[in-house]
């Protein structure tokens, strides 16, 4: 814990407590209001162990503590030990660190030597593009930059659905309907997608266009040049169109290893579950079976020998431990698939990997638009490059009513309308499903990401008018002690421990919500106090607060992967 007052209270309460000072760092927390202190350590964990009650234990502690440069009072209140901190010391050490830190401020090395591999995105080529996909990216996406924050190895991995039936019944499509070759100039995604459509109706009313499908699927699966050129007309098509948008996002990945990577690693795969006794014939097909555990079988092979998604993340899973020795292996994959996930880490751990415990599943809920909001050219299929176009669209009419001398409104509107998407995904607890709504995420003054974008575009005009080199050279720190700006210098404090919780969470919106937080706070002080005025020394104060303020908004945007425009 880098904090120095945390660590003062923990190292002195490890002494009394006899327990460790890690675990009492976790248990501290920020009270609800300042007249209870700076910090609180409920005794609530300490009862089991001193066999007394909690508001006891709070008593016979204060008495023990000892004051100092750092803690200047403590107070017992009911079950609690309520700490102050020494005023002058904490803004000082604060802003000092967020100063001279500068944009590392936040970041450490407690991740120094580990990896983790982030799952993430994998949109399924010729299927309909999954709106869901669209919150994998952007959680995937803040977690790699939220560990890479931390000192992680992060390997960013687009698992691409480019393998399975859907292949053959393109294929299947194209030889039906199709003219001529099939060419990448001869198709566009549009045209994947009609197509889909198209042979999926036939299937249903004719089974032996399923048969013909299944053949083409085992040419493919065996190699069949024909198969496999068509193949990858379809796969190059849908990419272009993929990258066109991870583009506008600013998302790259480490590895681009879709599915059918690993078409050439599953016969290795289902050898070491044969050896281990794992595989049963059941009604034709081999299964893993799960029932022991209640749970319907893990399906290894169809019964015409074809391989599975499964199979796939089986041979994923193995590849991935064997070449990134993981810490962590996470799969950012909505709430539909947590079945596939728990039957996929309960077989790795009936394989005797050890590994197994540290892949996790960061399940996320549905996104949707309100009342259909999102009109689409496309038909009843949303493109995420559509919902992108047209955020932009709306943030470039905002701005042209507020702001029609703006230079440069062409980026900045993209910046805040990608950034009002990213945010509004992001900002409420991953599990909960999220409802997107034009009016309200481009609001500038809800708690949206134009709202945070704004305030620090705010700030930095401040920092423009003053004029003069940032940070100011001498800061005169015992005069910010009013409470409107004490409160933003506390938040500023958290913002580490924020970096941390969301790793240790998987919760982007944690860093999200710590945002709203500070511009509120930011913005009390800004309405409470003057910040350039004729009196030099509170303005100079004044100023590297506010840098400070700019420092961090821009590097918690950044965390979630969003701009941070310094006009608009
Ligand atoms: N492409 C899949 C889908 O859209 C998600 C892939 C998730 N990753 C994985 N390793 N299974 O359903």
């Amino acid at each position: 814990m880098a904090n120095p007052y945390v660590e003062e209270i923990t190292q002195q309460l490890a002494a009394l407590t006899e327990m460790k000072a890690e675990d009492l760092a976790n248990l501290i927390e920020t009270p609800p209001r300042p007249e209870m202190g700076d910090y609180a350590l409920p005794c609530f964990a300490l009862a089991k162990k001193f066999r007394k009650a909690p508001n006891v234990i709070a008593k016979e502690l204060v008495g023990q503590l000892e004051m100092g440069d750092r803690i200047a009072d403590v107070k017992a209140l009911g079950p609690y030990l309520n700490f102050f901190v020494s005023q002058g010391n904490f803004v000082k050490d604060v802003l000092e660190k967020v100063l001279t830190q500068g944009r590392a401020y936040g970041q450490s090395e407690e991740g120094s030597g580990k990896t983790i591999v982030i799952d993430f995105s994998h949109p399924n080529i010729a299927k309909p593009f999954g709106i869901h996909h669209l919150r994998s990216t952007m959680i995937g996406n803040a977690l790699r930059h939220i560990f890479r924050a931390l000192g992680y190895e992060v390997i960013g991995v687009n698992h691409l659905g480019d393998w399975g039936s859907q292949f053959a019944k393109l294929i299947l499509a194209w030889k039906r309907w199709g003219e001529g070759e099939l060419t990448e100039d001869a198709i566009t995604i549009q045209t994947l997608l009609d197509l889909y459509v198209r042979i999926h109706e036939e299937i249903e009313n004719d089974p032996s266009a399923e048969e013909e499908a299944r053949a083409w699927f085992r040419r493919l699966e065996d190699g069949d040049p024909e198969a496999t050129r068509m193949w990858e007309v379809c796969v190059n098509v849908s990419f272009k169109e993929f990258d066109r948008v991870y583009e506008m996002l600013g998302i790259d990945f480490e590895s681009i290893a879709g599915e059918s990577f690993y078409q050439d690693k599953m016969a290795g795969t289902l050898e070491r579950l044969r050896e281990k006794e794992l595989l049963k014939v059941s009604e034709g097909a081999t299964i893993v079976d799960l029932e022991e555990w209640d749970m319907p079988p893990l399906i290894a092979l169809r019964s015409d020998d074809a391989t599975l998604y499964s199979t796939r993340d089986l041979a994923a899973a193995e590849y991935r431990w064997e070449t990134y020795q993981f810490d962590q292996l996470l799969y950012v994959v909505d709430v539909a698939q947590s079945l596939h996930f728990k039957q996929l880490f309960k077989v790795l751990e009936l394989m005797e990997y050890d590994w197994s415990q540290r892949c996790s599943h960061v399940v996320f809920g549905r996104l949707r638009f309100k009342d259909g909001a999102m009109s689409t050219r496309r038909g009843q299929v949303i493109f995420l490059e559509d919902v992108l176009h047209q955020a932009i669209e709306l943030t470039r009419e905002i701005i042209e009513e507020k702001n029609p001398d703006l230079p440069n409104k062409d980026q900045i509107a993209r910046d805040v309308g990608i950034g009002a998407v990213i945010f509004a995904d992001l900002d409420s607890r991953r599990i909960k499903d999220v409802v997107f709504d034009w009016k309200e995420m481009l609001n500038f003054n809800g708690e949206t990401g134009p709202y945070v974008q704004y305030t620090h575009a705010r700030y930095c005009s401040v920092l423009r008018k003053y004029g003069k080199a940032l940070p100011p050279e001498s800061v005169a720190y015992d005069l910010l002690n009013e409470p409107e700006t004490l409160a933003v210098v506390k938040c500023l404090e958290q913002f580490p421990v924020q970096i941390q919780r969301a790793a240790e969470s998987h919760e982007p919106s944690l860093i999200a919500t710590y945002l709203i937080e500070l511009c509120t706070v930011a913005n009390r002080f800004y309405n409470a106090h003057r910040v350039l005025s004729d009196q030099a020394a509170v303005a100079e104060a004044r100023v590297a607060l506010v840098y400070a303020i700019t420092i961090v908004l821009e590097r918690g945007l950044a965390l979630l992967g969003m701009k941070a425009p310094e006009e608009m």
